[in-house]
């Protein structure tokens, strides 16, 4: 059975924490975060962070005193963001916003995108859109830390007729999901067509009780072109990083081989 064709981050986002919260270690990744932060600035109180999702990040530095607020482009992982806040303590402000259009009027110390959020800006104004809004909400020295997806770290078979295949299992409740991921690169544009097609299964019965499809287009980079469009935008590069979505504590200089790329500057 091929599963329905949805736009991205929609019915995605009830399953996201389910997948998700064995692929990224988020406590550990805040503090990667916070080590940047007192390394490239010291104090930090607020922080915006961009392409929030289900709100993991924006949650965690709640929790730990940081005045935080929360932006994404779906209404469905602002929903979902929106109920965990509910029921914790934290008090994050979660806006549905487009990254190119940041509408707020509160500055922040830092401005983070970790793990998805930036290789969606699949064109050159996009990006510059980009720059231009979040610059505007940094206080001085303001930091702008995100990830994005390394072109020479990318699998040789996504480039491959068929792209690369993985696969991602995980628990939902008395259900598990089963979730087939294809990469297909173009080389001529950058841009990643990443396929996720997702099987929630009953274990005991064998019966599917939902399935769909998402593709995502994810663009990537090089670090020098990356260098190159911060500093055309007026931030000032600090560092590019390897980022191993919180697996490991130690934050080691980004190689060619590195598949995420953590980018630090300010502004
Ligand atoms: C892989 S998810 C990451 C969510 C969250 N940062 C986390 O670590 O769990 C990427 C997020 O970027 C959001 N996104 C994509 N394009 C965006 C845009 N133009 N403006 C705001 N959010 C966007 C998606 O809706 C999605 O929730």
């Amino acid at each position: 059975m091929v599963p329905r064709s949805q736009r991205s981050y929609t019915k995605l986002a009830k399953y996201y924490d389910a997948i998700y919260n064995h692929i990224v270690d988020y406590e550990s990744q805040t503090s990667n975060l916070e080590k940047i932060f007192h390394d490239f600035r010291g104090r930090v109180r607020t922080i915006l962070d961009v392409g929030c999702g289900t709100g993991n990040f924006t949650l965690i530095f709640a929790k730990r005193g940081y005045r935080t607020t929360g932006i994404d482009l779906s209404e469905d992982m602002i929903k979902v963001a929106k109920g965990k806040h509910r029921s914790s303590k934290a008090n994050p402000e979660f806006l549905r916003m487009d990254m190119r259009d940041i509408r707020l009027n509160a500055k922040y110390d830092a401005a983070i995108a970790p793990f998805g959020g930036f290789s969606y800006l699949l064109k050159h104004e996009d990006v510059l859109e980009f720059f231009t809004s979040v610059k505007q909400r940094l206080n001085q020295d303001g930091l702008l830390i995100f990830e994005f997806w390394h072109v020479s770290g990318l699998r040789p078979e996504s480039s491959s007729k068929n792209g690369y295949t993985s696969f991602v299992k995980a628990k939902f409740g008395h259900n598990i999901i089963i979730r087939l991921d294809t990469n297909k690169y173009d080389p001529i544009t950058d841009i990643c067509h990443l396929t996720f097609d997702t099987y929630i299964l009953n274990p005991k019965t064998k019966r599917l009780s939902d399935s769909f499809s998402e593709t995502h287009l994810l663009k990537a980079y090089s670090i020098s072109e990356m260098r190159h469009l911060l500093e055309e935008n007026g931030f000032n590069v600090l560092g590019f990083y390897e980022d191993s979505l919180g697996i490991s504590k130690k934050m080691e200089p980004a190689r060619q081989s590195s598949f995420r790329v953590l980018a630090v500057a300010s502004a």
